[in-house]
């Protein structure tokens, strides 16, 4: 009977939980995650923006209750953050080391965080779980803070920049209410992982909903006065400076890894993992395996998207099990690609991305992930079937 400790419970550790559950009967799976529910973040730009859009219940979801159909000894969920990993012990700390459980085999599957969602001066805008179980207030004063800011200033073209600006420009337009946002985008064109005209269809809806876009310009700097709650935003090259009322960073994702040994991190503070996803120690042989995984968003597999996550999911399921039943032969490998496949809603009615090489329709963007930020399969992604 073996044990397995997963840290981390969102795309990528959900079904690894349940693919070990569903294979091995005398398994015993400890899953740990800082919040009863797993948020359903893919439909963030639009939760956060528009309350009404959906009801919590369909982005905010109860994780246990999808492990109900196995035998109670065979899981546990424990709701709480690991602190502490003791690799030669085997065990991990729990909570600020309140606790401390032990492993056979043990899943990193803690993923990442965005600035904005860690945010300690200002109100937090969480495009990601928290660390701890506030989703629902989070969630709700993010809401409010967007829905009563006049002028906003979004750092970051990317996916998550340009599908909140367009759904905080269509939520202002539908409520007759005045916005101001100002999208400030690094590179030549927004969204330059896209072809050419997929970036120029995506600033076209911008401005036709009147969202500024700033393009070969980064942010510097932003200060929020502490008497007003207002921003002060400053641009590279002339210094100029943007007034607005909430300014909300998206570039980047920040590794959840303030528990992982720093000899299983890379120079950016990711996971390496080999292709089996194998956690690899610094300094360690080659030959040495450790009874440690890991996947999805907290690897230095760098395509961070939910579908890969789930992908690695399934490979690390199937090796971790030929592990257990002591099964030799080949492992399975994980090769991230190099296709990008995206599709980016700009508001309700349109949008671009890129697909198979290919910029799809705007009308076809609606259809897959405009109309519902595909919330609809946030209750797969959790019940893993
Ligand atoms: C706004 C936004 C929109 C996105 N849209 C898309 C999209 O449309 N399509 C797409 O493919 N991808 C999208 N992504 C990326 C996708 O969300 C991630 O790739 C995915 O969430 C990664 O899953 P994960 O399970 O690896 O990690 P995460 O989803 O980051 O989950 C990690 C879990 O571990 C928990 N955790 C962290 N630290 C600890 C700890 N110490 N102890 C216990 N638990 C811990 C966290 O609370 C969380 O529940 C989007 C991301 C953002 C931010
Ligand atoms: C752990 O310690 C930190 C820093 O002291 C504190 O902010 C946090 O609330 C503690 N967490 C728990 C779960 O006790
Ligand atoms: C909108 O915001 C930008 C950036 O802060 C500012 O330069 C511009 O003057 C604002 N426009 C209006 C009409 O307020
Ligand atoms: C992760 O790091 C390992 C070890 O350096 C390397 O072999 C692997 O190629 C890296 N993964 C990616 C996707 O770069």
């Amino acid at each position: 009977m073996s044990e397995v400790v997963i840290i981390g419970a969102s795309f990528a550790g959900i079904p690894i939980a349940h693919s070990l559950l569903k294979d091995i009967p005398s398994i015993k799976i400890t899953l740990i995650n800082p919040s009863p529910t797993f948020y359903f973040t893919i439909a963030a730009p639009r939760i956060l923006a528009k309350r009404d859009a959906f009801k919590s219940e369909q982005y905010l979801l109860p994780i246990e209750k999808e492990f109900s159909r196995y035998p109670k000894k065979s899981f546990k969920f424990i709701q709480g953050r690991a602190s502490a990993i003791d690799v030669s012990a085997k065990t991990v700390s729990i909570d600020n080391n309140t606790r401390t459980i032990s492993f056979d085999y043990l899943v990193i599957a803690s993923g990442s965080t965005t600035a904005s969602t860690i945010e300690k001066n200002a109100t937090p805008i969480p495009f990601k779980q928290s660390g701890s179980n506030n989703m629902k207030t989070l969630i709700h004063n993010a809401q409010d803070r967007i829905n009563t800011a006049q002028n906003i200033v979004i750092g970051g073209a990317g996916p998550i920049g340009v599908e909140l600006a367009g759904e905080i420009a269509e939520a202002a337009q539908l409520a007759g209410r005045k916005v101001n946002i100002t999208l400030v985008s690094a590179s030549y064109r927004i969204l330059p992982m896209l072809k050419p005209g997929g970036s120029m269809a995506a600033e076209k809806f911008l401005l036709a909903q009147g969202v500024n876009v700033l393009t070969s310009r980064k942010v510097t700097g932003a200060v929020q006065n502490p008497d007003s709650g207002k921003w002060t935003v400053t641009l590279d090259k002339d210094g100029s400076k943007l007034d607005a009322d909430l300014y909300i960073p998206t570039t980047g994702v920040l590794p959840n890894n303030d528990f992982i040994p720093v000899e299983f991190l890379d120079e950016n503070g990711w996971v390496v993992v080999d292709k089996e996803l194998r956690v690899k120690g610094r300094g360690r042989s080659k030959s040495a395996s450790l009874p440690i995984f890991a996947a999805g968003d907290i690897t230095n597999n760098s395509m961070r998207l939910s579908f890969k996550a789930q992908e690695q999911a399934a490979v690390l399921a199937s090796n971790l099990k030929a592990d257990i039943q002591g099964r030799g032969g080949k492992r399975k490998a994980y090769d991230q690609g190099d296709k990008i496949m995206m599709v980016v809603p700009v508001g309700s009615t349109g949008g671009t991305g890129l697909i198979f090489g290919w910029t799809p329709w705007s009308a076809m963007v609606k259809m897959v992930k405009g109309k519902d930020f595909l919330i609809s399969k946030a209750q797969a992604a959790v019940a893993a079937k």
